[in-house]
Order: structure tokens, then C-alpha cells, then sequence
């Protein structure tokens, strides 16, 4: 639990360093898909009036994106936002919420197609899977690697990024220090959030479908056999194979081999080689804690 004190503090914190730095966060990203100035394409104007009017899988199920700090926020928004306005979805059909809400991150949470982040975990998962009622939900959780997730985590704080981040106190701090003190920081921070996405994805469901950020992320063979799978998971025979080609065509603008991003989200692969020499330095009891959640995933220990 956190004192009223360090609650204060950390905003304070936020504040002043958003105030001051005027940094654009990822999290507070209104629009996944806008921010990458997505040329304009008209959903499913081709299709016939017959197949429009076929009723809206989300009129269905509840739909919802999960994801964890860096286990692929950022892909898992843009990947939701294209394959459903690809379907004919509006911005009214869909919500997000994150813990905790950051100016303009949590909105309309009654939306049948919802992002959620750092707020999902099996207990959230059984509560959802009762409210969703007969009808059901269906869940695409992107899952990383935790101890890539944390390597990640340092390299991208410590340049400077996302420091209103509640997850690790002080995070400002993580400009300063070295990658063994900031990667213990962000390891300790990190680990609630770690154990929500290993308790929610470790066991599968018929409901839920884990989609694997390393498999997506290698190769456009890879991001594409993923997003196959994520489509049967989805839709079923709830769209025409016409859509399924547009859905699919449509999600390609999220894969990094086909469409490299412009912008400094990408971490440099030498900040985390060089990072990843410390994990074995991390204190024992923290190390073994994120050891368990590799093995849970099936994860090798790197
Ligand atoms: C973990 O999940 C629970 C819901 O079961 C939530 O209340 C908690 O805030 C989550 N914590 C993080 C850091 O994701
Ligand atoms: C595929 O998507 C792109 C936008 O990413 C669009 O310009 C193109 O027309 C689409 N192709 C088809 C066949 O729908």
C-alpha cells in the first residue's frame, strides 16, 4: 500500500515533469492508430450492402485488448483499433481503461470493444468472464518475455521516457541510474504488473487468446501467421471471408518489418543487450520471481 505521503509525491511528480517536459506519453496516446498518420482507407467500402448489414460480432461478444507495461502496449492498441474500424466499428464502440487513469487514457468503459492495461490478471479475467454472460468475451492478451519486458522497461525510462509512471518510484530516477541500480527499480516496480499478466496468460482458455509479442515482432511470416490465428480466435463465422482479407490487409500497417516506425518508441538493441548482462546481478528474491514467471509462460531462463 502506498502512504498519502508517496501518493503526493508521486503526483507532484507527474505533474511537474509533464508540465515541464512537455513529452508525449505513449500511454496517453488518445488514437493508437492517428499517431502513426495511417493514410486514409474507407472500411469495407467495397463490401455489398447484404454483407454490412450482417450484425457486428462485438453485438455478440465483449471484446477486449489486454496488455501490460511493454509487453506491447503500443501494437496491441494499434492492432485493435485497425481490425475492428476495418469491420465498420466507430469510435463510440470502443473504450480503454488504464490503471491508473492518466489524463485522457480511461474512457467510456461500457463499449463493447475495450483496451485494457495494467489492469488485468486471472482474478479480473474470472469477474469479466461471469459479467460477459452467455454470449461470452473474447480476450487477445499480447505476452513478452518478463525479464525482455523489464530489460525494455530500463532502456526506455532511462532515456527519458514515460516518467510519469507510477510504476516505479521515483521514475525520474531511471534518467540517472546505471542499468544494474535502474534495472533492480524497475524489476521491483514492474513486479505486480508482471504477475497479473502471468497469472491471466500462463493457463489457456477457449476465451482468450495469447498472442505472442516475440512471434509477432520477428518477422512479417511471423506477425502474419499470428495474426491468422488471432482472426479464427475472433470472428469465427462472424465475418465474410471478404472482411477477413480486409482485417487482415488492414493489420499489416502494424507490423515493424513492413511499416518501420518513425518515431522513438523502439528502444536500441544495444541499450538492451547491454542491459541483459545484469539480470543475473538482480537480488536473488527478485530474480527467482521473475525466473517463476518465465517458466509459468515457457519462457526459457535468458
Ligand atoms: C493486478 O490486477 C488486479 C485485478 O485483479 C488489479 O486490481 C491490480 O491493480 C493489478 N495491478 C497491476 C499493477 O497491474
Ligand atoms: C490494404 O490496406 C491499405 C492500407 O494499409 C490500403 O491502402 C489498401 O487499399 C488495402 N488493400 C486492399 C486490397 O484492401
Amino acid at each position: 500500500m502506498q502512504t498519502a505521503a508517496q501518493l503526493w509525491s508521486c503526483l507532484f511528480l507527474y505533474y511537474s515533469v509533464c508540465c515541464c517536459s512537455g513529452i508525449t506519453e505513449e500511454s496517453n496516446a488518445l488514437n493508437f492508430v492517428q499517431r502513426k498518420a495511417l493514410p486514409r482507407f474507407a472500411p469495407l467500402s467495397t463490401l455489398s450492402t447484404a454483407q454490412s448489414s450482417r450484425s457486428k460480432p462485438w453485438l455478440m461478444h465483449k471484446y477486449i485488448a489486454v496488455a501490460h507495461h511493454k509487453s506491447g502496449v503500443y501494437v496491441m492498441g494499434q492492432l485493435w483499433e485497425l481490425i475492428f474500424f476495418a469491420l465498420g466499428a466507430t469510435t463510440s464502440d470502443m473504450g480503454m481503461w488504464i490503471q491508473p487513469c492518466y489524463p485522457h487514457t480511461c474512457y467510456s468503459p461500457e463499449a463493447p470493444i475495450q483496451i485494457w492495461v495494467d489492469m488485468y490478471s486471472y482474478d479480473k479475467a474470472q469477474e469479466e468472464r461471469v459479467a460477459a454472460g452467455a454470449n461470452g468475451m473474447r480476450v487477445v492478451g499480447i505476452v513478452r518475455d518478463p525479464v525482455s519486458m523489464i530489460v525494455s522497461a530500463y532502456c526506455y525510462h532511462h532515456r527519458g521516457k514515460e516518467l510519469d509512471s507510477i510504476l516505479f518510484f521515483p521514475a525520474a530516477l531511471l534518467v540517472v541510474l546505471g542499468p544494474k541500480e535502474g534495472l533492480k527499480l524497475v524489476a521491483e516496480g514492474m513486479l505486480p504488473a508482471v504477475e497479473n499478466m502471468t497469472s491471466a496468460f500462463e493457463q489457456p482458455s477457449h476465451d482468450t487468446f495469447r498472442l505472442e509479442y516475440e512471434k509477432l515482432t520477428r518477422s512479417s511470416d511471423g506477425f502474419d501467421q499470428q495474426m491468422g490465428e488471432m482472426m479464427n480466435f475472433l470472428f469465427q463465422d462472424l465475418i465474410t471471408p471478404a472482411e477477413r482479407s480486409q482485417v487482415l490487409n488492414a493489420t499489416k500497417w502494424a507490423d515493424l518489418h513492413r511499416h518501420p516506425p518513425t518515431d522513438d518508441h523502439q528502444n536500441n538493441q544495444e541499450c538492451e543487450d547491454e542491459v541483459r548482462k545484469y539480470v543475473p546481478s538482480l537480488p536473488a528474491d527478485i530474480l527467482s520471481r521473475y525466473r517463476s514467471f518465465q517458466e509459468r509462460l515457457g519462457y526459457a531462463a535468458t
